[in-house]
């Protein structure tokens, strides 16, 4: 059912410096940090041959990364994305398998414009993972 590794979300406190490691250090082409309020977070997108890697900066008050990095206050990996043709069909086929899926259950539109959903990290591994329609 899951196709390409789409994405690797990196939690950081400061995407200025996180970018500076990723575009000095490591060598990569890093974007310029894009802010997203939608979703609390400024993204710096990073991209390799074979996939991408995001570095999410909390934004505003209530950022989904926030509590994430209470408790790894050094950053760390947040979440993988998998794609998926058809993420209704994926949502049901996993909760017919018993997984967890974050939220309402209904798709959001994330970083890409395109439809993705979370499922419980508990679940996968203590891994949080994203679905996102290719
Ligand atoms: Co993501």
């Amino acid at each position: 059912m899951i196709g390409r590794l789409n994405h690797v979300a990196i939690a950081v406190r400061d995407a200025a410096s996180a970018s500076a490691l990723y575009r000095g250090t490591l060598g990569a082409k890093v974007s310029e940090p894009i802010p997203q309020p939608d979703h609390g977070v400024n993204v710096v997108f990073i991209e390799l041959p074979n996939t991408k890697i995001e570095l999410l900066e909390p934004l505003g008050e209530n950022s989904p990364i926030g509590k994430f990095l209470e408790r790894n206050p050094d950053g760390g990996m947040h979440h993988i994305c998998y794609e998926v043709d058809d993420i209704l069909a994926a949502r049901d086929h996993l909760k017919a398998q018993g997984a967890r899926v974050l939220g309402n259950g209904e798709p959001k539109i994330g970083a890409h414009g395109k439809p993705v959903l979370f499922l419980h990290p508990k679940d996968f591994n203590g891994t949080l993972i994203e679905l996102e329609q290719a």
